[in-house]
């Protein structure tokens, strides 16, 4: 199979880790007898500095002409006392709206190996195995009015919006039990419909979708309830479906339940058929240039990659049981170490490598 895909680092350690999942998939291509082009664009802070452009036009091209798009991540404080719309974070935004990026699936998997690696007691997360789908392009990140300014008596004041249109809700909570369908058949619908009016709207409409799918169940949960029994009973859930802003809240909680942030994945999925694969975490400025960032969360990302926009799903999996074995082995970063025992960022990548040159897993063809 012969695929080109997009490569866009970003900042602080998004290279970093970008690097690590590039380099895997580099060794997936070489063992299962594929071809993937890597083409490298700028995104962010890198882009900024660059373009004076946190999503340069090239950049948008490079994505459009592409079979998938891998990104590492963006922002640091060099660009935070920048005004709004030369911020990286508004590249990263700019490029899920550009794409149409609606879906972004956060799944929570717990490895066997890293149950003590969360501060959840061992009996608390056993059997954690949920899919947040969170809604990318609506709500509260994209609603206007939003700045800030300096009303009539001259005080400053600013406003964000919470919107959505019906659709954006229905195409987002449809992609939610298609999810549940094929898994154990539980949409969780998280919202604060108690008193919000676009809450009620999406409670609404996931009870109209819930119809199209008879053998699925939807419970609808409250955002405050829901961040409580993710630490109390997190084994409950199978798919959380939920606003942009709620869903990136939940998200890196729930990325504790499998020991750190850097252990989360996310598939960012568009109706074209051309989608985003990035870690759930940020540039993580303080550990930054050190080496020493967490790749696994960018790797399962790849693996995600893999399956969902090539349909490699040998592959994917062969990427999964890899970073299995690795930390099987007590190979770890510094953030889910045990007894101070670690290694480096390139380290851990030539490990998964290594694992998947040795697993045997060979293509059919
Ligand atoms: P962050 O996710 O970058 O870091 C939070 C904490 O988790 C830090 O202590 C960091 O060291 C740790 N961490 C994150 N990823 C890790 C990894 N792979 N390995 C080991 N430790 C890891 O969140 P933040 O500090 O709130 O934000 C920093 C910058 O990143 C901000 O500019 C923010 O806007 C940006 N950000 C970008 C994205 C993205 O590109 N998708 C996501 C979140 C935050
Ligand atoms: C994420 C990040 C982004 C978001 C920021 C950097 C805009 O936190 O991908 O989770 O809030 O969506
Ligand atoms: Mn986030």
């Amino acid at each position: 199979m012969k695929k080109r895909i997009a490569l866009l680092p970003g900042d602080g350690i998004g290279p970093e880790v970008a690097e690590s999942a590039a380099d895997v998939l580099k060794s997936v291509a070489e063992q299962f007898g594929h071809e993937f082009e890597f083409e490298n664009g700028l995104i962010g802070g890198a882009a900024i500095d660059a373009h004076q452009n946190p999503l340069p036009e090239e950049t948008v091209a490079l994505c459009e002409r592409s079979d998938a798009i891998l990104l590492g991540a963006v922002g640091g404080p060099k660009w935070d006392q920048n005004p709004p719309e030369l911020r990286p974070e508004k590249g990263l935004l700019g490029i899920r709206k550009k794409l149409g990026l609606f879906a972004n699936l956060r799944p929570v998997t717990v490895f066997e190996s890293l149950s003590e690696a969360s501060p959840l007691k061992k009996e608390y997360i056993s059997g954690v195995d949920f899919v947040i789908v969170r809604e990318l392009t609506g709500g509260l990140y994209f609603g206007e009015p939003s700045r800030q300014y300096v009303n009539e008596a001259g005080e400053k004041e600013a406003v964000d919006t919470l919107f959505y249109k019906k659709e954006e809700i229905e195409r987002v909570v449809r992609e939610a039990f298609k999810m549940a369908a094929g898994r154990k058949g539980k949409v969780t619908s998280v919202d604060k419909a108690n008193v919000l009016s676009s809450s009620r709207l999406w409670r609404e409409t996931a009870e109209e979708i819930a119809k199209e799918f008879p053998d699925v169940t939807l419970e609808h949960m409250l955002v405050d309830n829901a961040a409580m029994q993710l630490i109390y009973a997190p084994s409950q859930f199978d798919v959380i479906v939920t606003e942009n802003m709620f869903g990136d809240i939940l998200s890196d909680e729930a990325s504790m339940l499998t020991g750190s942030l850097g252990m989360l994945p996310s598939a960012s999925l568009s109706s074209s058929g051309l989608h985003l694969f990035e870690p759930v975490h940020g540039s993580a400025p303080d550990i930054a240039g050190k080496g020493m960032a967490n790749p696994f969360a960018a790797i399962l990302s790849a693996a995600m990659l893999l399956r969902t926009s090539f349909g490699l799903e040998n592959e994917a999996q062969a990427v999964e049981k890899a970073v299995a074995k690795v930390l099987a082995d007590g190979i770890r970063t510094r953030d889910i170490a045990r007894d101070g025992q670690y290694a480096g960022t390139h380290d851990i990548t030539e490990k998964v490598k290594a694992a998947l040159a040795g697993s045997n897993t060979k293509s059919i063809v």
